[in-house]
């Protein structure tokens, strides 16, 4: 495999997707971390904000320029190399951004069938502007900055631009070159493959101890069940809660495919009542979110001391929850109390097991088709942890709930008999503690306004709201008018995040 190190560039995600693109399987592991070397064959500096210079800057591990295994820095990563090296880095120089031409001066393995002339992409404010003893510069651009060198003695090169991105030319073959033929990977990885060395892992791993996962029926948490239960079967326990706060007839319909369609044994329990009862007369959003946070753990932790023989936990966190929070520092504010139903207590002594912790979301939906879950759950929109919770806005009452209910599978059946489900992110609606006026045959009407929100994201960090056809969110409008009496008026939410979040609470 290829090890990447993340510098901390917007661009790492990109990178290990591109080498993955050759079949081979690629890491991302951040700085400071003892390194695991076991079938390394090749690594990857990234890029990143920082300057070599600056206080606090990500430092090179001290033996990584020793190692026998092929060296390819990219932008920031270049700049370590060449400063742990000697080479002079200067500070601020004529840095360049966007688009830039660079001249090949040496066709050497890292450039091999590459033209003499490419475009390519920059993003940099300090350069390398001389080498020490040993280096050759291998590409240059036009202001004369070494926009790519190798170390002679070594199998260790450093390249200025960022090939991984698609705006450079010939970007993929040079991580190619690096990969295929100077890594001398054999490109077979792929998902069938990793299906099996997964569940081989989990066999020796797990083998005839008891394991357990909180699953959601979100994408991640069933596909990681899936995958456990094939290779331990019964000594998987899925359970499911039912906090009372999820879609319309989504326990039965979660429960139905678990248990009919794909045969594992799930345990709901059903916590509706107790929910309920905690958030009753509460109607800040961040006391909903721990409230429920909290009930979850409780209820799980009722559940392992039930079944004390459990010792492993399943978890499905995926590769970008993992680089998130690897790369995001400890002072970033809190937005919003994010609960996952995985995150569990660390008292209940359960060793954790993330089998899905390498690979992408859409890898992990494709894991799900060879799995063979069907695509309702595979490609169903996301849904946070605290449920309709936070699509309420002010205190939950039974009777909001039902109208939520009502209202969000209105919208959703209009969006998937329109096609539309599938092209937008995630959709759904709120039911304000608002009422207004209106009028139905000759009388005066006092009822709820809803509003409907869909979003296009890519992770949900950002997102826009979706230029549904105006005529089928009238077709939406007019069905849950006439058909959920508590509700006298319909608005859809027109705001981008930022400045609003996808959710209202
Ligand atoms: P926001 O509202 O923060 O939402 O823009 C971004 C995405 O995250 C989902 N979301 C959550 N997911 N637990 C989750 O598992 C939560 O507490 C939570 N809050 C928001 C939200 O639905 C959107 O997809």
């Amino acid at each position: 495999k290829i090890l990447i190190i993340d510098y901390g560039s917007q661009y790492t995600q990109l990178l290990a997707r591109r080498i993955r693109e050759f079949g081979v399987y690629s890491e991302v592991v951040p700085p400071n971390k003892k390194l695991n070397l076991k079938n390394v064959k090749g690594i990857i500096l990234s890029g990143g904000p920082n300057s070599v210079y600056s206080e606090n800057a990500p430092v090179l591990e001290s033996n990584m320029l020793k190692l026998d295994i092929p060296l390819l820095g990219i932008c920031y990563g270049m700049q370590l190399i060449a400063y742990n090296m000697d080479c002079e880095v200067k500070r601020d120089a004529n840095g360049e951004y966007g688009r830039t031409e660079i001249l090949i001066e040496k066709k050497d393995e890292l450039f091999n069938e590459i033209p003499d002339k490419i475009t390519t992409w920059m993003s940099h404010g300090d350069s390398v502007i001389s080498l020490s003893e040993g280096f050759e510069p291998i590409a240059k651009t036009k202001n004369g900055i070494i926009a790519g060198f190798r170390l002679k003695s070594k199998k260790i090169w450093g390249i200025q631009f960022h090939p991984e991105v698609r705006h450079s030319e010939f970007g993929s073959d040079i991580i190619e070159n690096f990969v295929l033929d100077i890594c001398k990977i054999k490109g077979d990885w792929s998902l069938s493959n990793f299906i099996d060395e997964k569940i081989k892992e989990i066999k020796n791993k797990i083998g005839d101890k008891k394991a357990i996962i909180a699953l959601s029926g979100g994408v991640d948490s069933s596909v990681a069940a899936v995958l456990v239960h094939k290779a331990i079967g019964k000594n998987l326990k899925a359970v499911f809660v039912d906090h009372g706060l999820l879609r319309k007839n989504e326990p039965e319909e979660v429960k139905r495919i678990f248990k009919e369609m794909i045969g594992l044994d799930l345990i709901t329990i059903n916590a509706k009542e107790k929910f309920l009862s905690k958030l009753k007369g509460v109607s800040d959003p961040e006391k909903k979110r721990k409230i429920i946070g909290e009930e979850f753990i409780r209820v799980f932790e009722k559940f392992a001391k039930e079944n004390d023989d459990i010792e492993y936990l399943i978890q499905g966190t995926i590769y970008s929850d993992v680089i998130e929070s690897a790369a995001s520092g400890s002072n970033t504010s809190v937005i919003k109390s994010h609960h996952n139903v995985g995150g569990l207590p660390k008292e209940m002594d359960l060793k954790i097991f993330e089998p899905l912790r390498e690979i992408f979301k859409d890898e992990v939906r494709s894991t799900g088709e060879i799995l063979g879950i069907p695509k309702n759950i595979l490609y169903r929109h996301p849904f946070p942890g605290p449920g309709l919770a936070i699509r309420i806005i002010g205190e939950i009452t039974e009777e909001k709930l039902k109208i939520l209910k009502n209202v969000d599978s209105i919208f959703i059946e209009t969006l998937k008999e329109n096609s539309w489900y599938n092209k937008v992110w995630q959709s759904f609606a709120i039911l304000t503690p608002v009422k207004t006026v209106g009028v139905a045959g000759d009388s005066r009407k006092y009822e709820y306004v809803v509003s409907l929100r869909s979003v296009d994201s890519v992770e949900g960090m950002t997102a826009d709201w979706s230029r549904i056809p105006f005529d089928i969110l009238n077709q939406a409008s007019n069905r849950i008018t006439n058909e959920v009496s508590e509700v006298g008026r319909v608005v859809y939410d027109i705001t981008s995040k930022p400045p609003a979040t996808i959710e209202w609470e």
